[in-house]
Order: structure tokens, then C-alpha cells, then sequence
């Protein structure tokens, strides 16, 4: 019984980089394909993203959709963002979106990871 109360006492500790582990997962999955390490054609590198003023990498010529956003990647644009891209900016070129609520938070997290 003690094993088992320390365990779910270790796993409840563990609950902040457990979600940017699972972030890190989905984000392998659904945005490394275009979001590399380095900025490309396909999509700009997302090294410290949040918190980041929006569209304002120099290596990546943005959609002027974009770039007309004023503000920064705070996580509630992030998270409008991830939602629903062309409903946060129309005529973006980001076409992919995360509708799941727990999976966008986990890979907002694992944003914020990426120094
Ligand atoms: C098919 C390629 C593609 C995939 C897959 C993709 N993105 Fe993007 N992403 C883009 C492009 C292109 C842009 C720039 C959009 C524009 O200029 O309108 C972008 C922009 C962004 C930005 C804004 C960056 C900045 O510098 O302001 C964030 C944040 C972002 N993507 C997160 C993600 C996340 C998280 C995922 C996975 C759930 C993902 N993207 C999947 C292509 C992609």
C-alpha cells in the first residue's frame, strides 16, 4: 500500500515536465514535420516561441495574415491559435490545428521548453 501511495505521490510531482514530455510526443508527431530546429521554407523554427512576439522572425518570410497580429505568443494566443488558425488569423499558412484541449496545453507546455 505504501509503494503504491509513493508512487502516486511521485507521479503527482512529476505532473509539469510529464505534460512537455507529452507535448514533445505530439509535437514529433504533428509539427516536426515542418517545424525544424532551424527556420525553413516550410514553417519558421519555434526556439523560444513563447512568449515571443508574434511572426517576428527575421529567417522566415511570414503570410501577411500573420504578421498583421499585433502582440506576443502569450499561451492564450497560443492556444487560440493551435485551436483554430484561421479563426486567430485569417489567411495563415499554418494549416494544421489541435482540437483537443489536454493536447494542445501539453504541447504548449513543451513550446515553452524549446530555448
Ligand atoms: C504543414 C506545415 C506545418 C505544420 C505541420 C505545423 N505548422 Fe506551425 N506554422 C507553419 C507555417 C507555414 C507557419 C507560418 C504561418 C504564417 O506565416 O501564416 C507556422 C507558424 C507557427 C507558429 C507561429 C510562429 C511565429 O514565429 O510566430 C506557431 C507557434 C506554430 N506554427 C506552432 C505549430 C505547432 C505547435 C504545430 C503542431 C501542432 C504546428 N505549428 C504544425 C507550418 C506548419
Amino acid at each position: 500500500m505504501l509503494r503504491y501511495a509513493l508512487a502516486a505521490a511521485a507521479l503527482s510531482l512529476a505532473a509539469g515536465p510529464a505534460l512537455a514530455q507529452d507535448g514533445a510526443a505530439l509535437f514529433n508527431m504533428q509539427c516536426k514535420m515542418c517545424h525544424q530546429a532551424a527556420s525553413t521554407s516550410l514553417a519558421p523554427a519555434l526556439t523560444g516561441v513563447a512568449g515571443a512576439k508574434i511572426a517576428a522572425r527575421p529567417d522566415f518570410t511570414y503570410s501577411p495574415a500573420l504578421k498583421a497580429k499585433d502582440g506576443a505568443w502569450t499561451d492564450a494566443n497560443l492556444d487560440a491559435y493551435l485551436k483554430a488558425p484561421m479563426a486567430f488569423a485569417p489567411g495563415t499558412r499554418m494549416p494544421v490545428s489541435v482540437p483537443a484541449d489536454d493536447a494542445r496545453a501539453a504541447i504548449i507546455a513543451y513550446l515553452h521548453s524549446l530555448k
